[in-house]
């Protein structure tokens, strides 16, 4: 079989990894604490399963890639609710069938692989797709490494490296430390890209997840050159639905449309209809994100009193732990799935070294789960 090399040089898909290592603790008979992949528990709420059905026709005609105007309302009123910012739903809105799919095509628009200056910015740790919708390409990934705060400081890439790259990724709320970029940070990255002529784009598909104070959003600082990216996964408990959606620059909106209409990147006209009103209403986002910080505050009590340093860790749907000296993330990941603890090294995260004392936990199990884990985590501490 004579595969795509590109395919073949990438490391298997982390979540992949974390569902087998999963599988083994269910067969071994072991209680599973599963803060591994970030995929939250909590009922997707009624009214929006509610929105679903009515709207699948008789007949699911092709749904198109701008899709219906009440999805692009509802978001566009929601990016104006949240972050006061007022965006034309009919050129600088595009639904996506979850962020994931929308960050894997993105390179498309602007890489050509043939090119010198086909150069793809991204954090790391980060996301993994940046790199591998980077790689499958054809683009040159530049992986930016991060410590410390873990916050992106796109203004410190050296202009050798800024000359040659189309296009900069930033998270904020970052996976998987849970750094948040300030709106000054923001404006600096966006200068940079404008002064480079690169183009920005920011994932914000935590954007309604934080604990203590909401995160500010590039669209705040200008929308020319930037694409904006959100998702109603997390927000919304809609990760089995895929769904998303993409903003910014109308000029970039148009290409990306015409690109997207090649794969037939359309989500379905029903899951749009659940999209709207999900977009439509705050206030099971307070809910669920009350309910994220309970488990976060279980979770950071005992780390505290353990002394392991929670670093970051400010929003998004993460906590980023410093794993004790003598370990990395790697061994500490596997001492704690000794006592069914199933969290992410934090070098799954990486392409370079980056994050390697670390692990990432989801915040997915229940407020008592979470206790009934730390009772299980002081027997390795
Ligand atoms: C930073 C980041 N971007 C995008 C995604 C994709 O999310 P979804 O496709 O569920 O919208 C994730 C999922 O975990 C993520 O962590």
């Amino acid at each position: 079989m004579r595969l795509n090399p590109r395919l073949t040089a990438l490391p298997t898909y982390p979540t992949v990894v974390l569902d087998r290592k999963r599988d083994a603790l269910h067969a071994a008979g072991l209680p599973v604490y599963d803060f591994g992949t970030g995929d939250p528990i909590e009922p997707t709420p009624r009214f929006i399963r509610d929105a679903l059905t009515p709207a699948i026709a008789d007949n699911c005609r092709y749904p198109t890639v701008l899709g219906g105007p009440a999805v692009r309302e509802a978001f566009a009123g929601w990016v104006w609710r949240r972050f006061g910012v007022t965006l034309d739903p009919s050129t600088q809105v595009l639904p996506s069938s979850g962020s994931k799919e929308a960050v894997f095509h993105l390179p498309l628009l602007v890489i050509d692989p043939d090119a010198a200056d086909r150069g793809v910015v991204f954090p790391d740790p980060g996301y993994s797709v940046y790199y591998r919708g980077t790689v499958l390409a054809g683009g040159d990934p530049l992986p930016q490494k991060l410590a410390g705060d873990f916050h992106q400081r796109v203004w410190e890439l050296p202009a050798e490296v800024l000359r040659r790259t189309r296009m900069v990724w930033i998270n904020s709320p970052h996976n998987p430390s849970g750094a948040v970029l300030s709106r000054d940070e923001l404006r600096r990255t966006w200068e940079v890209c404008r002064e480079y002529d690169i183009l920005l784009v920011s994932d914000e598909c935590y954007a309604d997840t934080w604990f203590d104070a909401p995160p500010a959003s590039v669209l705040e600082v200008a929308t020319e050159g930037v694409l904006a990216i959100f998702s109603l996964s997390k927000r919304s408990g809609m990760t089995g639905y895929r769904t998303g959606m993409i903003a910014g620059d109308p000029r970039w909106m148009t290409r990306l449309r015409e690109l997207r209409a090649n794969p037939g990147l359309a989500p379905q006209d029903f899951v749009n209809a659940a999209a709207a009103a999900a977009w439509n209403d705050d206030h099971h986002a307070d809910v669920r994100r009350h309910g994220f910080k309970e488990k976060r505050d279980v979770l950071v009590a005992f780390l505290r009193e353990a002394g392991l340093e929670v670093v970051a860790s400010e929003a998004s749907f993460y906590l980023w732990v410093r794993v004790p000296r003598g370990h990395d993330g790697q061994s500490y990941a596997e001492k704690l799935l000794e006592v069914g603890i199933l969290t992410h090294p934090g070098r799954a995260f990486a392409v370079t070294d980056a994050g390697d004392e670390y692990v990432r936990l989801a915040l997915v199990p229940d407020v008592e789960t979470c206790r009934r884990a730390t009772d299980a985590w002081r027997e390795v501490l």
